[in-house]
């Protein structure tokens, strides 16, 4: 009997191994991290790059993100300054990427980064990505496992909703925690903002969304299938209301309004407002402090057509 693609796999040893393996052969998984679910390719193997381009149908200049296991792996890959060294030790593992000079021998796929002389960096904080990072013995790239212009996937029914059999396996570990995708710094600045906030890093906010900043930077990257009206406190007879706090609605991204809780949920409440009868989405005001600053980022961008 053929196995159904993508072969959806619950985290554990078997799921691990043949991740690894499918990996070592330059193809494509979908992996968990704590921000979103990833599309990871062995970032050493143009090929297995070049897969994971075709598989999100995304537009060959926009880098990737590249996962190692920790700072020396990432040391080996890119030069670190004094800055950097001290973000990485205070934030990985964890939600934050280091946009950083790149180590010419590292070996990279000039794919990942698309001709830079730059590349992005994380150190991932989940058992999962962690355990194939450890398997597979290679850097990863991975960008959200979503096709381009889609909605970054939170679970893996996400994954399997979007890409389906582009992806031949998808490692489950539940629910992503942070639900929004890694913080971008570089230069001194945010270059998207995410679950760790301007504040936490003691940097000034991010620049508005929409400015191009970097390559794949654009406006309309995280985009539902249908409108979306944003501000919202009352719904329109079409909508589906999407509440925060005091805002009700047809659900809600955290009844008592604590915005982590929003975050981890946003994403997921997208889904289900495209998957719903209603023909356009709203969203309750979010207050801008704090990771509210990436939430509204993410917001605007998904309501950019
Ligand atoms: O949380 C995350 O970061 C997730 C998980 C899977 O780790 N990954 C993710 O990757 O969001 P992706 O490919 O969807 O986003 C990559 C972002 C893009 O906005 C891209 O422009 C930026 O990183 N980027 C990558 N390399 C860059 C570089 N050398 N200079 C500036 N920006 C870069
Ligand atoms: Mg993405």
């Amino acid at each position: 009997m053929t196995a159904q693609l993508p072969q959806i796999l619950p985290f554990d040893e078997g799921a691990v191994a043949l991740a690894a393996r499918l990996l070592r052969a330059g193809d494509i998984v979908a992996v968990p991290t704590e921000t979103v679910y990833g599309l990871a390719a062995d970032a050493t193997d143009p090929a297995a790059v070049a897969r994971i381009y075709a598989a999100k149908g995304r537009p060959s200049f926009n880098p990737l993100i590249v996962h190692v296991p920790d700072p020396a792996a990432a040391e080996r890959i890119a030069m670190f300054d004094e800055a950097a060294r001290a973000l990485a030790a205070r934030w990985w593992p964890g939600p934050l990427t280091l946009v950083l000079p790149l180590r010419p021998d590292a070996g990279i796929a000039a794919l990942v980064t698309a001709g830079l002389d730059t590349i992005a960096l994380r150190v991932p904080a989940h058992r999962a990505m962690q355990a194939v990072l450890a398997a597979s013995g290679r850097p990863l790239a991975a960008p959200s496992a979503n096709a381009s212009n889609g909605i970054s996937p939170t679970r893996a029914a996400h994954v399997a909703a979007s890409l389906g059999a582009r992806v031949p396996l998808i490692v489950d570990d539940g629910p992503t925690s942070a639900g929004l995708e890694s913080t971008i710094v570089g230069g001194g600045k945010i270059l998207r903002p995410g679950p760790i906030t301007a504040e936490q890093l003691g940097l000034s906010a991010a620049v508005p969304s929409g400015t191009v900043t970097a390559p794949g930077q654009l406006a309309t990257h995280y985009a539902p299938a249908k409108p979306l009206r944003l501000n919202v406190t009352a719904r329109e007879d079409d909508e589906w209301l999407i509440g925060f706090g005091g805002v009700g609605g047809d659900e809600s991204l955290s009844p008592s309004g604590d915005p982590i809780e929003a975050a981890a949920r946003l994403f997921d409440a997208l889904h289900r407002a495209d998957a719903s009868p209603a023909t356009r989405i709203a969203v309750a005001p979010i207050p801008p402090a704090g990771i509210g600053a990436a939430i509204n980022d993410r917001l605007r961008r998904a309501a950019h057509r």
